[in-house]
């Protein structure tokens, strides 16, 4: 069984791999080459459409098993709604859905015939036929590395996928291919994203994932990482207190992608959370459930991610991600309650509870970025708070801002991709919670508005920078499956940031 699912484009034909799909579209019947193959079987598709009541509704499919004279042997007909009013990550879901009905069943190649009734023009086609090779790409992701059997894994019935390579069949398949080329480089960022996620605590400390951050030089990116004698030079006490429990140094990752003309461009700033493991500290969490702290470093995957794919893709464009590398563990060397940490920026934080980390390693961090890149915006993301899923669930982001249009970008953004955000109040009331009798501030608010109160606490931390706080906390880990993901480890907000880039960033739209 191959790591990777192949993506290969070739010409419309009805000539099938063993598994075949058909996209039809609501009320419009069936298309081309779809027909054609229809008349060859005497019109049983037709009929076996008819017999299960199927119109081509979205998210509806059917299985033709061994069809009349067809070089198939399982035929799978996709509901593609009304194809006008599809958007390109309808098209990206679609190509999920068909996915998981072409790798049910033993079989190494399958085809998918993109092509749809009522869809007109050879540029829209082959962007769709793109689409439609994300959308299975993405979901053919698993983390097997760790499954020495061949045990099922991911969709769970019954036995593993043995599909390796899958064939998109369109009318233009040069323009598709050259279509996919950027696609193909954002699902690379969003399965190393995944792929950082996945990695079990014990594999993926500090260290090393600032080493598998290091290797994406090989993409053009410029790296540095930082060890703890260049983070204390620079006086990052809030960042360097959450790790001084763990026997594992924490590390401080910078990457740069230059791809803009002008050398002096501002860069367009991303900052992660990489906690690599958050047991709490000596304010230590109840054991139930903790084995998913191995996924607060949700934020600083998805920026290494972003930055994997804005380099193969070759963006033009000159960005930098940032992320703060630190496990949060108890021992005779932790960080206590009531602990004092004066952050890089000079301002004091009264630590009372070790398990609210997260902000005080951004802290240090976005100061940081600030100081040295002067960005156009900071975006930074964050499984922060456990909060936001209580105000939102597990649908939407929860967005932070002091900048009405880039909170607008990242809104519209999340609308056209599916990674959603939904923005959250800042205010000075909300401030005031965090303010200490012993010190600056104090790293927890009160027990109402707790991802408020910590958005309020990283923005004691920015300039006059434009800057955007993504609490991931819901979506980045222990997510829910859909049409493009297995769950878990969804790699949420790569395709979100390159959607913000690409769409205002590179042309030089302000
Ligand atoms: N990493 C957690 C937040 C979290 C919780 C992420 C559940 C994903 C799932 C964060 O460091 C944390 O522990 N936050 C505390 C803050 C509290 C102590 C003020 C929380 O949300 O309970
Ligand atoms: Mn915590
Ligand atoms: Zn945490």
């Amino acid at each position: 069984m191959a790591d990777r699912l192949e993506i290969v484009f070739a010409p419309l034909s009805a000539h099938w791999s063993a598994a075949a799909a058909l996209l039809v579209a609501q009320g419009l019947g069936l298309a081309g080459s779809a027909k054609e193959a229809n008349q060859r079987s005497g019109g049983a598709i037709e009929r076996a459409a008819a017999a299960g009541d199927f119109t081509g509704k979205a998210k509806t499919t059917i299985e033709l098993l061994a069809p009349p004279k067809l070089d198939c042997s399982r035929l799978i007909l996709v509901g593609a709604g009304k194809p006008d009013e599809l958007k390109d990550s309808d098209w990206i879901n679609i190509g999920g859905q068909a996915l998981v009905q072409l790798a049910g069943r033993k079989g190494e190649a399958a085809s998918l015939v993109a092509e749809v009734a009522g869809v007109t023009g050879a540029k829209a086609a082959a962007e769709i036929a793109a689409d439609l090779a994300l959308g299975a790409l993405l979901r053919s992701y698993r983390f097997r590395k760790y499954l020495t059997k061949q045990a099922a894994n991911g969709d769970g019935e019954g036995a593993p996928s043995t599909l390796a390579r899958l064939t998109i069949h369109c009318a233009d398949p040069a323009a598709a291919e050259s279509a996919f080329e950027r696609r193909r480089a954002l699902a690379n960022g969003i399965f190393l994203a995944r792929d950082l996620v996945n990695e079990p605590a014990n594999v993926l400390g500090p260290v090393e994932f600032a080493e598998r951050a290091a290797a994406l030089s090989r993409a053009g990116l410029e790296v540095e990482v930082l060890d703890v004698d260049a983070m204390q030079a620079l006086k990052m006490a809030a960042l360097l207190g959450v790790g001084q429990g763990s026997v594992r140094p924490s590390r401080l990752v910078v990457m740069q992608w230059h791809g803009a003309k002008s050398k002096r461009a501002r860069p367009l700033c991303f900052v992660g959370k990489g906690v690599v493991f958050d047991t709490g500290g000596i304010s230590i969490k109840p054991a139930a459930g903790m084995e998913d702290m191995k996924g607060d470093m949700g934020g600083a995957a998805c920026v290494t991610g972003l930055m994997l794919a804005l380099a193969e893709r070759k963006a033009p464009v000159h960005a930098v991600g940032l992320i703060g590398l630190v496990e949060n563990m108890p021992s005779g060397n932790a960080q206590r309650p009531g602990d004092i940490v004066t952050s890089m920026s000079g301002q004091t934080i009264e630590v009372l509870n070790t398990d609210a980390e997260g902000r005080l390693v951004l802290a240090d961090v976005l100061w940081y970025a600030q100081e040295r890149f002067k960005p156009r915006f900071i975006v930074d993301l964050a499984t922060l708070t456990g909060a936001i899923m209580v105000a939102l669930g597990k649908e939407y982001a929860g967005l932070f801002s002091n900048d009405d249009k880039l909170a607008a970008d990242l809104f519209e953004a999340g609308e056209a991709t599916g990674e959603k955000v939904w923005r959250m109040p800042l205010a000075k009331a909300y401030d005031k919670l965090i303010d200490s009798k012993n010190a600056d501030m104090k790293n927890i608010g009160g027990r109402f508005g707790g991802a408020i109160t910590a958005a309020q606490f990283i923005q004691r931390f920015i300039r006059s920078t434009p800057w955007a706080h993504l609490d991931v906390a819901g979506v980045a880990m222990d997510s829910n499956r859909n049409d493009i993901s297995q769950g878990w480890a969804s790699g949420w907000g790569v395709r979100l940031l390159d959607r913000l880039v690409a769409d205002k960033y590179e042309r030089g739209e302000k």
